[in-house]
């Protein structure tokens, strides 16, 4: 048994992003033992009937079996999450909780504990998507490259620049779905809408990564060519300062991020700046 790959995961605050992680595991193929610690048990309860988990006992319990245990609670509930959590210096926390730095992590579970963060999007459930680490780790990395495309940060504010890129995929769902209701509006058939977004989006994405030679906006200079009618949306678009909304979306959610006391901290405030407001 390899003691990192084959040993109990396990996962201390059980809501949406513990699904999707251990769901994105399973269809893996990851088979190790995973232990949930929930405070409420309802997905903790579907996960082991439909995912192969367990429920460990407490915290002690978790601990002495898991040595790799990933904390994914809310910022304002790590206190209470961390609080009491037996831990030494062979175990290794990989925390998902934004804004909770590195310091913020060790001054709460204590010092000799190795502390990573990561930030997945949700689609680590389908295996793919960015995974922000930071610091690096081949322990983390071994774990999380089955969910995905593991970046490595440079610093933690890299990290937290990466965990704003995480927040703009959550949009991503959005954007799509009002594409989808708008070929729906035209009588187009709800399955073929959703199919064409889809794949278009997909197809984008996946050559932007074909040609890394090539930055995206190269790429829209080329289809958006003058006249055409792609040209004719994009200026659309761009006149109703939908790209510039995006950049102060995505400037508001790293202040926010950078914004102490970061893990006491409960909604975000979002609200802009004058100075943001698109022409
Ligand atoms: N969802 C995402 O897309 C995503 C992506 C990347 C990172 N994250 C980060 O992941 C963290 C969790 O997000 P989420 O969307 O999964 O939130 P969530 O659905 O609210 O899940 C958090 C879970 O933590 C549990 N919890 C709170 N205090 C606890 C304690 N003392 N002991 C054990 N469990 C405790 C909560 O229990 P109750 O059910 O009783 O409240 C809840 O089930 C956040 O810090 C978020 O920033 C989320």
């Amino acid at each position: 048994m390899n003691a990192d790959t084959d040993a109990p995961l396990g996962i201390l605050g059980v809501g949406q992003l513990a699904a999707h992680l251990v769901k994105g595991l399973r269809r893996a193929g990851v088979d190790r033992p995973i232990l949930l610690l929930p405070r409420s048990r309802g997905i903790a309860l579907e996960l082991t009937r439909d995912w192969g988990c367990e429920i460990a006992p407490d915290k002690a319990g978790l601990a002495s079996r898991c040595r790799q245990i990933i904390l994914a609670c809310r910022p304002a509930d790590l206190p209470g999450a961390a609080a009491d959590l037996p831990l030494t210096a062979r175990h290794l926390v990989l925390s998902a909780v934004a804004a909770a730095s590195v310091a913020d992590l060790a001054a709460l579970l204590g010092g000799d504990v190795s502390v990573r963060r990561f930030m997945p999007g949700i689609s680590v459930e389908a295996g793919v998507g960015a995974i922000p680490l930071y610091p690096g780790d081949t322990r983390a990395q071994a774990l999380l490259s089955a969910l995905g495309q593991v970046i490595v940060a440079a610093d933690e504010a890299a990290f937290d620049a990466l965990t704003a890129a995480t927040c703009a995929h959550g949009w991503f769902y959005s954007l799509f779905d009002s594409l989808i209701s708008g070929l729906e509006a035209q009588g187009l058939a709800p399955e073929a809408a959703r199919t064409a977004v889809l794949h278009h989006a997909r197809g984008a994405a996946e050559l932007c990564l074909a040609r890394p030679d090539l930055r995206p906006r190269a790429i829209s200079r080329d289809v958006a060519a003058p006249g055409s009618y792609t040209a004719a949306g994009l200026r659309y678009l761009e006149d109703g300062g939908v790209h510039a909304r995006l950049r102060i979306a995505l400037e508001s959610v790293l202040r926010a991020l950078r914004r102490p006391p970061a893990v006491t901290a409960g909604h975000p405030d979002l609200s802009p700046r004058s100075a943001d407001k698109p022409s």
